[in-house]
């Protein structure tokens, strides 16, 4: 029958779930999605969640994994990027407990989405220290040594220049001010310089929707480590979101 888990990824403007299986990587069925309420608030937020998971059925033993644009420290969410503030501080993972009636993991995104490349695509099979990094309206990063998660690096906030550098560098910081190609790729020279110049990986993936661009972009960058383009794609937070929560099934 396989091992099957359910995962929620969570975003500022939607909400997509899937049944995956989480020894292949393939996902099962459809793929749900839909708006994420506009204000982002938990109580709605959890609302869309429960919606998704109903329809998506599975066993009611089935773990559930969700991912969120935070820092999530045992459950509790500590910070809240295009989302909702009141998510500060809130044990998200009770209420979608409560909300849902069944066991859920929560986890940040970009962890999600590291655990997927670790597991089922660019860092699949990888030793050593990989630094996984999504573009997008933000940048977020997950740590992985030798596959297993070190979890909520916040290395999108690194300062450079004394800025917060994923207001400069993250894919919507492109996409505001007009950036060319080539503009661009120089503040993410910048940005993984002093990434790799800190913490020495043996591999950088990039994700984020823009990454199927990777040839626009990745062939600009000169830097001391390999930097590969995500393989999981649009898929990658609802992986990592299912594969974690198997992984932990008994936690
Ligand atoms: C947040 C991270 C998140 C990333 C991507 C950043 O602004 O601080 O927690 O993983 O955006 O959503």
């Amino acid at each position: 029958m396989g091992k099957k888990a359910i995962g929620i990824d969570i975003g500022g403007t939607g909400i997509k779930g899937a049944i995956a299986d989480v020894k292949t990587g393939k996902l099962i069925g459809d793929r749900l999605r839909v708006e994420t309420p506009s204000g982002g608030k938990p109580r709605d937020v959890a609302d869309a969640v429960s919606k998704i998971v109903r329809q998506l059925g599975g066993s009611g033993s089935m773990e559930v994994g969700v991912c969120f644009p935070a820092v999530v420290q045992h459950g509790v969410t500590k910070s809240a990027a295009n989302i909702s503030d009141d998510w500060i501080g809130l044990d998200a993972e009770a209420l979608f407990e409560k909300k849902l009636g069944r066991h859920i993991h929560v986890l940040n995104d970009a962890d999600a989405a590291g655990v997927a490349e670790a597991k089922f695509g660019a860092a699949r099979g990888r030793k050593g220290l990989t630094i996984m990094t999504t573009l997008g309206t933000g940048i977020g990063t997950a740590i992985l040594y030798n596959g297993e998660l070190v979890p909520n690096a916040e290395l999108g906030h690194l300062e450079i220049d004394g800025v917060d550098y994923e207001k400069m560098a993250a894919f919507s910081a492109k996409e505001r001010e007009g950036l060319s190609w080539v503009d661009w790729a120089a503040r993410l020279q910048k940005y993984y310089s002093k990434l790799e110049s800190l913490l020495v990986p043996d591999l950088i993936v990039v994700g984020g929707g823009v990454s199927k661009q990777h040839q626009e972009f990745l062939p600009l960058l000169r830097l001391k480590t390999e930097i590969v383009p995500a393989e999981t794609r649009n898929s990658a937070g609802i992986l990592g979101a299912a594969a974690l929560a198997y992984k932990n099934r008994d936690n």
